[in-house]
């Protein structure tokens, strides 16, 4: 619930409160500006949202061993996330079974264990309890190690990153992500190593980062650098079925500045994956720019609802040879860096004119806007509904027919799997 200046509460929940997000994309209007701005909203999105979706918490490359343990908060709660013996991801609540101590505040590797530090308490790393110190000494009935593994947490990778849900009810990964999987699949991101990592606070609310990322209308005055290579007319809608909003840069340019394409493709890019650039914003707190040669992905981590951690990582394939790993892929790194300033300096102004003017939302740009649309109307799903396991619907994908809303014209490279999808469909 939430508290107006005006007086009065908003019910957050109540399909009322997102009546302008639920309107035909014609006549929609963005989120209301206390959706970034308000600690109750912030609140409630914890709990609906991050504590029920599939939340990206990591780099697939950061828990590839054995042993590797990594913390996350994900919708307020502390969960661990490792890779057991066999290969096996798992995840944990962060919460010991004897009397509930935070088993470790920062990511580590462990040898065989995972230590409750307080009365050392031994998990293995499949979640099971196989030590428990001098307790014997006076035995009970009653205690089995048995039922007292740690709490498991769902955890899945795809591609180039580790999710964890906090929700029984939430539907696969699988079907979360939809076709993405399928779309991406010619990239072969299993053999991709992360690269270079680096983390940015932004004083903006989460969703104001990943909007400014789905929709290319803000390029040429926000990035003139790089307009002259993702040229505003050369961008394509790239969504099929699944939580996720996508575009695509078809061809992407070499013609003024080569420095996104200054390293080797991956091998056996297609002929449209091999001369695109694909940005894809997985619901709700991912972002991946994939080209044919790298890629850039920031993973947010809301902090509170002005604030956004971001994790960037450069990944390559494992194809790159090592003497690129110096000059070309500090090249590449920068020229992300300086985009993402760019980005960032907007939606901190964007999530100041928000908070401190507030402004009533207004119309959503039919031609560029509709990724927006798709995403906002995912957050109303997830704050309006009582279960995701049926509450939550998968938008369906774009369809060969809609004309200029989906790029300037026919794409010259469709995706294949856009074009095996739309002969199908007639
Ligand atoms: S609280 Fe963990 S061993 Fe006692
Ligand atoms: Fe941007």
């Amino acid at each position: 619930m939430g508290h107006p200046s005006g007086g009065g509460v908003i019910d957050f929940t109540s399909e009322d409160f997102w009546s302008g997000t639920r309107r035909p994309l014609d006549q929609a209007t963005g989120l209301p500006p206390v959706a970034y701005t308000g600690d109750d909203f912030f609140e409630v999105e914890q709990h609906r949202l991050f504590a029920r979706s599939w939340v990206a918490v990591a780099s697939a490359s950061e828990v590839a061993e054995p042993g590797r343990l990594l913390v996350r908060s994900v919708g307020g709660t502390s969960v661990l996330i490792t890779r057991d013996r066999d290969g096996v991801l798992r995840g944990f609540i962060n919460s010991c079974r004897h009397r509930g101590t935070e088993l470790t505040s920062e990511d580590c590797t462990v040898s065989r264990m995972i230590r409750c530090p307080y009365h050392r308490w031994g998990y293995a790393l499949d979640g099971s309890l196989v030590a428990s110190p001098l307790f014997d000494e006076v035995p009970r009935a009653d205690f089995d190690p048995a039922e007292l593994s740690l709490l498991p947490v769902r955890a899945e990778t795809w591609g180039l990153d580790v999710f964890v849900c906090l929700d029984e009810a939430t539907p696969p990964l699988a079907e979360w992500l939809g076709d993405l999987p399928e779309r991406m699949a010619g990239y072969g991101f299993d053999g991709w190593v992360a690269h270079q990592k680096c983390t940015f606070d932004v004083a903006a609310n989460w969703k104001l980062i990943t909007e400014n990322f789905q929709e290319y209308y803000h390029l040429a005055w926000v990035h003139p650098e790089l307009a002259k290579v993702s040229r505003v007319r050369d961008h394509y809608r790239y969504q099929g079925p699944g939580l996720y909003c996508g575009q695509t840069t078809t061809p992407v340019s070499s013609d003024e500045r080569d420095d996104w394409l200054v390293l080797p493709n991956a091998p056996g890019l297609d002929s449209s994956d091999s001369v695109s650039g694909r940005f894809v914003a997985v619901f709700p707190n991912l972002t991946l720019a994939v080209l044919p040669g790298h890629a850039f992905v920031i993973r947010l981590e809301p902090l509170s609802s002005g604030t956004t951690r971001e994790h960037c990582t450069l990944l390559l394939p494992s194809s790159t040879p090592a003497e690129q790993y110096g000059d070309a892929a500090a090249e590449t790194l920068k020229f992300w860096i300086e985009i993402n300033n760019e980005d960032i300096d907007i939606c901190e102004r964007s999530h100041r004119g928000l908070a401190l003017g507030g402004a009533p939302p207004g119309p959503l740009s039919p031609r560029f806007e509709e990724p927006l649309h798709r995403f906002q109307n995912m957050v109303a799903d997830c704050m309006t509904a009582n279960s995701l396991a049926d509450g939550l619907r998968i938008p369906p994908g774009d369809g060969p027919d809609a004309g200029p809303r989906y790029g300037c014209g026919p794409n010259p490279a469709l995706p294949s799997i856009d074009a095996r999808r739309w002969s199908a469909t007639g």
